[in-house]
């Protein structure tokens, strides 16, 4: 009995965590022990709970002044892998089946008054700092699933806006998302050569 309350308590309280439990794993420490992204009945993604609490890599920025004036991706992209996805890809150096990576893109900091350039002055100086959430994208390896995307790779987006974010998403054709990462991306098609943590993590 007693022991039913404390396995009741734990599901409880990884409920709370925001962690989704892969009921197909077995429930060990194993790194085989991926957490799993959840998908609707027609196969859209759900939006993950709690990837600001996932580990960060890095902010890669291509701000418009450097860039003729518009550059494609303005903002700042703050990246976060799924905590167990990257304890694996610390002990192999690959993304396991099941990786999944948030990318979140914030505004450069633009108040008014903010110079041409879009930078600000700020008390440490001229600066492209940290605006507003306007997005939220989401890659999902897995080869079962995504048979027919290059590396098992799939890609998704709940909106280029400020929140709320949309609930679900439909993954992209290969050719919108997956072609210029399997060309440009450094490791196994994420772009390792922007995100100090997993290439420290790498080894
Ligand atoms: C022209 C090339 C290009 C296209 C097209 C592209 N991306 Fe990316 N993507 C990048 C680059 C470069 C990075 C890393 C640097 C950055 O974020 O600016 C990145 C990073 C990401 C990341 C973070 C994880 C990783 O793999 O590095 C996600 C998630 C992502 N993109 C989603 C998407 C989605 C969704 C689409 C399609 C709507 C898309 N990308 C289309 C170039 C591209």
């Amino acid at each position: 009995m007693k022991m039913r309350m404390a396995i009741a308590a734990l599901a409880a309280s990884a409920v709370t965590a925001g962690v989704v439990l892969n009921n197909s794993a077995p429930a060990t420490a194993d790194m085989t022990n991926i957490v799993r992204a959840s998908f609707t009945a027609s196969g859209e993604v759900k939006r993950p709970d709690g990837w600001r609490q996932w580990i960060y890599v890095g902010t890669p920025l291509t701000p418009n002044a450097l860039n003729g004036g518009a550059a494609p991706f303005p903002e700042f992209h703050n990246v976060y892998i799924e905590p167990s996805a990257f304890k694996a890809f610390s002990a192999t150096g690959e993304f396991p089946e099941g990786t999944q990576i948030a990318k979140e893109l914030v505004s450069v900091r633009a108040p008014d008054g903010a110079n041409p350039d879009g930078s600000t002055n700020e008390v440490s100086g001229v600066a492209y700092m940290q605006g507003e959430f306007i997005g939220l994208e989401l890659t999902v390896k897995d080869n079962k699933r995504f048979a027919s995307e290059p590396g098992g790779w799939a890609y998704f987006s709940f909106g280029h806006n400020p929140e709320p974010y949309a609930e679900t998403a439909a993954a992209f054709p290969a050719d919108s998302c997956n072609s210029c990462h399997a060309g440009n991306a450094e490791t196994d098609f994420v772009f390792t050569q922007f995100y100090p943590v997993l290439r420290a993590a790498q080894k």
